[in-house]
Order: structure tokens, then sequence, then C-alpha cells
């Protein structure tokens, strides 16, 4: 694979767009497709927008910009586009049947030795690739937003996958100065599995009158010190893709904690995806969220809960629970929280909190719901009652990461 190789990029909305200005900086010439030109001219405009801003802070002169413009090709024929790539990616909305009939067209029309990445947040990558008549070169290659920004990409193998094409696509990303990790294919994958859950809580305290949208974000950005706060997020990411990943996940865990708030599908069915249709959670002029008629929902009552604690012991009882599940190590969950999201890495913070104090947060949380979702997890008990707290997570570091080294696929 050389930097020779064209890249196909279908979808051209935010994430699309956002790949597609990856690949063009990185040098590689993409063909950016989508099925009309006013969708094209949308993706056009994202990454103009988006080099634009790197050019006004004195980060990339006015000629390199051009040059990236000129790499890309745009396209409304997706089997002429992808003739001639060797990586595709898809990034079209989130329906299953829509990717499945995308996948066929680029597995007949793309070269042979082509490999075929989608990069949904939600479907199952393993039934995408079923769909096709050469499956062992169907991966998962999952992006954060904004891509340009975000260093993690997740690459996610199936039972099908061939090993090499996994160790190919991490090399290229790694040449891309990102930060591959490679997971097998259940809902959420690594980040998704634990940010979107943090959504989804804030967002069942928001409508449940724990407190207003604005102490909520103002909480997990102030004393979590995370980037921005989980509502706002929500409206980053896109209510639909957020709506999308807790269904996917509650079909497959059965776990009613997983389960949309009412107010998630509600936004959904008005179109308020967030700050890309203008209105979510907040409402948005020229992509700042500005004096609104969002659906501001007052607190009923103090309900004698600490934010922060609550929203951040949730989440760390769900790392906890995943590494315990023996689905990914803590680095790469680390890593994963850390370059997909911005956020510090939990297990640092699991590590300064003390697990024994999260059991305790964790225990309350329980207590009042009744939630088996919410039941503490085991490995966070044993952490917690270890004599010496800080090098039991350091020992279960380093024992993950070895399990990890080899894991299976499937
Ligand atoms: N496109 C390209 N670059 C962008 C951008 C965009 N849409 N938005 C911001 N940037 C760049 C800026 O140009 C700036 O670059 P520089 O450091 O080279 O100057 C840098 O990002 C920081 O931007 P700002 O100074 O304007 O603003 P902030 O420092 O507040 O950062 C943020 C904004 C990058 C969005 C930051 O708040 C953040 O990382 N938030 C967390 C976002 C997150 O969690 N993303 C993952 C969501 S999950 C996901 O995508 C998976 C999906 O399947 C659901």
């Amino acid at each position: 694979m050389t930097e020779n190789m064209k890249v196909a990029v279908i979808g051209q909305g935010t994430m699309g767009a956002g790949i597609t200005e990856v690949f063009a900086k990185a040098g590689f010439e993409v063909h950016a497709v989508d099925n009309s030109e006013a969708a094209l001219e949308r993706g056009r405009s994202i990454v103009a927008k988006s080099t634009g801003r790197a050019v006004s802070k004195g980060k990339m002169s006015e000629e390199d910009q051009q040059a990236v413009l000129d790499r890309i090709t745009y396209f409304t024929d997706t089997a002429q586009a992808v003739s001639d790539c060797g990586l595709i990616i898809e990034a079209v909305f989130e329906n299953l049947e829509l990717k499945q009939s995308i996948f066929k067209t680029v597995d007949e029309a793309a070269p042979a030795d082509a490999i075929l990445a989608t990069n949904t947040s939600s479907l199952a990558i393993t039934a995408i690739a079923a769909a096709v008549s050469s499956p062992e070169r169907v991966v998962g290659v999952h992006f954060f937003n904004p891509a340009p920004v975000q260093t993690l990409v997740e690459v996610i193998r199936t039972v099908f996958t061939d090993d090499a094409i996994v160790a190919k696509l991490v090399e290229l990303l790694k040449g891309l100065r990102k930060s591959p990790v490679v997971v097998n294919d259940r809902a959420g994958f690594i980040v998704n599995c634990l940010l979107v859950p943090y959504i989804g809580s804030a967002i069942y305290l928001y409508e449940n009158g724990f407190a207003t949208r604005e102490e909520i974000d103002k909480a997990m950005v102030e004393q979590a010190k995370y980037p921005m706060g989980p509502l706002a997020l929500a409206d980053l990411i896109g209510n639909d893709v957020c709506l999308a990943v807790l269904e996917k996940m509650y079909d497959e865990t059965k776990d009613r904690v997983q389960a949309p708030a009412p107010i998630l599908t509600r936004l959904v069915m008005a179109n308020m995806m967030g700050m890309k249709t203008g209105r979510g959670f907040y409402t948005y002029e020229g992509g700042k969220p500005t004096e609104d008629r969002g659906p501001i929902r007052r607190p009923l009552q103090s309900r004698g809960v600490e934010i922060h604690d609550r929203l951040v012991g949730e989440y760390l009882n769900n790392c906890v629970k995943m590494v315990q599940s023996n689905y990914a190590s803590v680095d790469n969950i680390d890593t994963g929280m850390a370059e997909g999201c911005r956020m510090p890495k939990p297990f640092e913070v699991l590590k300064e909190l003390t697990p024994k104090r999260v059991l305790e947060i964790v225990e309350g949380i329980y207590a009042e719901t009744g939630e088996p979702g919410h039941r503490p997890a085991h490995l966070l008990r044993q952490l917690a009652e270890a004599d010496d707290q800080a090098a039991a997570i350091d020992e279960l570091r380093a024992a993950t990461a070895e399990a990890h080294s080899s894991n299976p696929r499937g």
C-alpha cells in the first residue's frame, strides 16, 4: 500500500467530509462520493471551511490549502469513483440496507485487492460484510468527530476479516499520525460503548429534572475536566447518531439502562439533531450555541445527587465492566477515551478517585434505581478491596495488555 493509492470516501456528511480531509491532507488523491450535487457541495464546503480555519490561524499556507482541495475529486457515481481505489471508506447515514447495497456495488466495482471499510458507529460490521462476495476484505474503520482533530481510529475486525487487511490498515493509519486500536465487532466498539451511555445518563438526569442543561454540562467541564458537557456533545455528535448507538446497545444487551430517554427520541422525531440542523439540546447560529428556544427543563427538586459523581461513577463502572468482559485492555480504553474524545484517561481518573470511592458512588446509584445495569462490577469491588488500590490498577493494566496482544478475533 503506497501513497499513490487512491482512497474513496462514500458519503460527504460531517464524518465523510472530515475523513476526506484527513486523507487529502496526508497527500492521498481522494474520490469523494455522494448521491447528489447538493450533498457534494456540502462536503466541499466542510473541507474548505475546516482548512480555511487552519489558514486563518497561520497553521497552513493558502497554497497548501489549495493543494489539499485539488487532491479531492467529487463523484455521484459510486462504481466509477471506486474503480481505481485501493481503500474505500463508506460513511453514509446509519441504515443497514443502504450500506449493504453500497457494499455490493463497491465489491463488484473496486479492484480485487481493495480494502472495503465502513465508518459505521452503530451497525454490526459483520452484517455489512455478510452481504458481499468477499467479506474477508471488509473491516470497520471508525473515526471520531471532528475527524481531522481526534487521533483515535477504531479498526474493527469481524469473524470474516483477513488479518493481513487489518495489519495493512493499521500501518496506513499510523502513517496518517492516527492511533489505531483494533477491536472485535460488538455494539458501540470501545468508545461509543462507554461514551454514549454516559451521554444517555446525562440526558436521563436532564429529562428527569435532576438539574438544568447548563448545570449538567458545566459540572462535567469544570469538575471532570472533559472538553465539553454531555448535552453539548450530543449536539456535536448528532442526536440521531446517539439514538442509533443507544438503540443498538439496548438491542444487544437488553439492559434497560441503555434504553434511550424519551426526550432523545422526540428530538430526533422533530429533526432537532443538534449542530448539523441548528437545533438540539441547544440552538445554534453559525455553529455556536445562541439564546434559544430549546427544550429547557427546570429541575423539579434537588435529588441530593451530585451530577459529576453520578456520571463519572457510572462511566468508570462501565469502563471496569468492559475490562472484566475481556473486550478491551486498560490501555486501549485509556487511549480510546483520550484520543477519541479528549477526555482524561479513565483508569487514571479511577486511580485518583480510588476504586473504593467509585464503588461507594455506584452502590448508591444501584440502591436508588435497583437497575441491574447499575450494579457495581465485580472487578471494581476487587480493586476496591486491594491493600494497594493503585498497584492493583497497574497490575490490571499490565495483565490486560499482555492478554489482548494475542486475543482471538470473533
Ligand atoms: N473540523 C476541523 N477542525 C476542528 C473542528 C472541525 N469541525 N472543530 C475544531 N477543530 C479544531 C480547531 O481548528 C482547533 O485546531 P488547532 O488546535 O490546530 O487550532 C482545535 O480543533 C480546537 O478547536 P477550538 O479551539 O475551536 O475549540 P476547543 O478547544 O473547544 O475544541 C473540540 C473543540 C475539538 C470539539 C473539543 O471540544 C473536543 O475534542 N470535544 C470532544 C469531542 C468528542 O468527544 N468527539 C468524539 C465524539 S464520539 C464520535 O465522534 C463517534 C461517533 O460514532 C458517535
